[in-house]
């Protein structure tokens, strides 16, 4: 796979930094759980997590929806689900990219069903030509048009994941 980069390093943390600071404020006296969507909000969340200046409770859940690498199958379930009580505390989503919107769409209506007492959605990517499903990102870390991307926690056939910085895939390969 041949790429570009479109974020680097530090203005992804300069980004993940911001979006903390707003957390932060909005969040105040509240009982914030942030809860990542594995795999690919593992390194977002981690920095995320950090940028926090309160405390909070951290969880994960797994969803599977991709059929392959670069289309959506349509079909949703969750292979992990979180493990801390959830019931009166207001939980942050911690998505990687959001795309067609559905994954998104049905996690909101997973919460609401399971007591918390606010759900909200934090996204590092919001790619919008593709978009299915309305849905509010709360906190977006970056808008971009299309493209495939990966590095820091997005992956291509699992590979790319720890790259630090993102990048758009680019098809002269
Ligand atoms: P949606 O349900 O179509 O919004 O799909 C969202 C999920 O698809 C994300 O959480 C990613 O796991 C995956 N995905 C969508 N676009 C990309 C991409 O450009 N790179 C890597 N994964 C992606
Ligand atoms: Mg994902």
């Amino acid at each position: 796979m041949n790429k570009e980069i479109l974020f680097s390093a530090p203005e992804i943390a300069h980004r993940v930094r911001e979006l903390g600071r707003e957390i932060t404020v909005d969040y105040s006296n509240r009982p914030l759980v942030l809860i990542g969507v594995l795999k690919g909000a593992f390194m977002f969340l981690a920095d995320l997590a950090r940028s926090i200046d309160l405390p909070l409770e951290i969880d994960f859940l797994r969803v599977a929806s991709y059929g392959d690498a670069t289309t959506t199958s349509g079909t949703i379930r969750l292979t992990k689900t979180p493990e801390i009580d959830l019931t009166g505390k207001e939980v942050l989503l911690v998505e990687d990219i959001v795309d067609t919107g559905s994954t998104l769409a049905w996690l909101r209506q997973y919460f609401k069903e399971h007591q918390a007492e606010s759900v909200k959605m934090c996204a590092l990517i919001d790619k919008y030509e593709r978009r299915e499903q309305e849905v509010v990102i709360d906190y977006a870390g970056f808008r971009v048009e299309k493209g495939f991307l990966v590095g820091y926690g997005l992956d291509h056939a699992e590979q790319f994941r720890n790259l630090p910085a993102i990048y758009q895939g680019v098809s002269n390969e």
